[in-house]
């Protein structure tokens, strides 16, 4: 079998709706950031932008089964330890059942395979030749976002009193702080020795986190669109300052665009 699968290998039925990155990123939707911010179970979008979240979920967990299975896979003993494949493959395990899991919540939400697009943004950071790289950029930033989305959808959940939602997303967020926390843990063991490399793999995070920060929908205050966990990322092996990048580089986005906005 081959080692580093392209992501238009990637394969799925015909119910999916590929789109790029670069669409996903020019979708006027995100003017949420500006406007409804917070996902306020009173307002009459809530229940569409509930499910469109829900479906982007939905095709993560499927690209984080795939992009964890890659990373157990393409790298010989030399280059990744066996623990740490060991780590993968457990996280391989997760990733199904988050899929499994993500597929019933649908059904409960009333969402379609395929009613949203899918683009394959977490599966192109899994791609990175360097194992290092895909630690920081996947189990760090993509994996750290998994954790602020679950608590935002979880407490969503709570105040819908739907205690299915609440339920099932408190679930996969405790395997979500695992995934990340084993993320912290090998990208320190594999850069002891190559703080250079280290560097660059933590510049490359910086660079997802702030894309995924979309122009400030991220934040910590109670209207923030996706909440940043600060608790959960503690856990998970990231540092104060780490966290307080995060969010200082989220408030700048924010301004940027309500600046460009009006
Ligand atoms: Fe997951
Ligand atoms: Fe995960």
């Amino acid at each position: 079998m081959r080692t580093q699968l392209p992501p238009e290998q990637l394969a799925r039925d015909t119910r999916f709706n590929r789109i790029t990155t670069a669409d996903r990123f020019a979708d006027e939707r995100t003017k949420d950031v500006l406007e409804s911010r917070r996902f306020n179970p009173e307002s009459e979008e809530a229940s569409d932008r509930a499910r469109r979240q829900m479906h982007g979920i939905f095709v993560g967990e499927i690209q984080a089964l795939e992009g964890s299975g890659r990373t157990a896979f393409d790298y010989s003993t030399d280059e990744t330890p066996f623990a740490m494949k060991l780590d993968m493959a457990r996280q391989c395990w997760d990733e199904a059942r988050h899929v499994e899991i993500s597929i019933k919540l649908g059904d409960h939400m009333g969402i379609e395979v395929g009613e949203y697009s899918e683009a394959v943004t977490l599966f192109e950071a899994a791609c990175h030749p360097d194992p290092v790289f895909r630690l920081a950029g996947v189990n760090r930033a993509l994996e750290g976002l998994a954790i602020d989305v679950f608590t935002t959808m979880r407490d969503f959940g709570g105040e819908m009193a739907d205690p299915v939602l609440h339920f099932a997303e408190d679930w996969m967020l405790a395997d979500e702080v695992t995934h990340v926390k084993m993320g912290s843990n090998w990208l320190r063991e594999l850069t002891k020795d190559d703080k250079d490399r280290q560097t660059r793999a933590l510049e490359f995070q910086r660079t997802v986190d702030g894309l995924f920060n979309f122009r400030g929908l991220r934040g910590e205050t109670r209207e923030s669109g996706i909440q940043l966990a600060r608790k959960f990322r503690e856990m998970a092996g990231f540092d104060t300052s780490e966290i307080d990048e995060i969010v200082r580089m989220a408030e700048e986005q924010r301004a940027q665009y309500a600046q460009s906005a009006y």
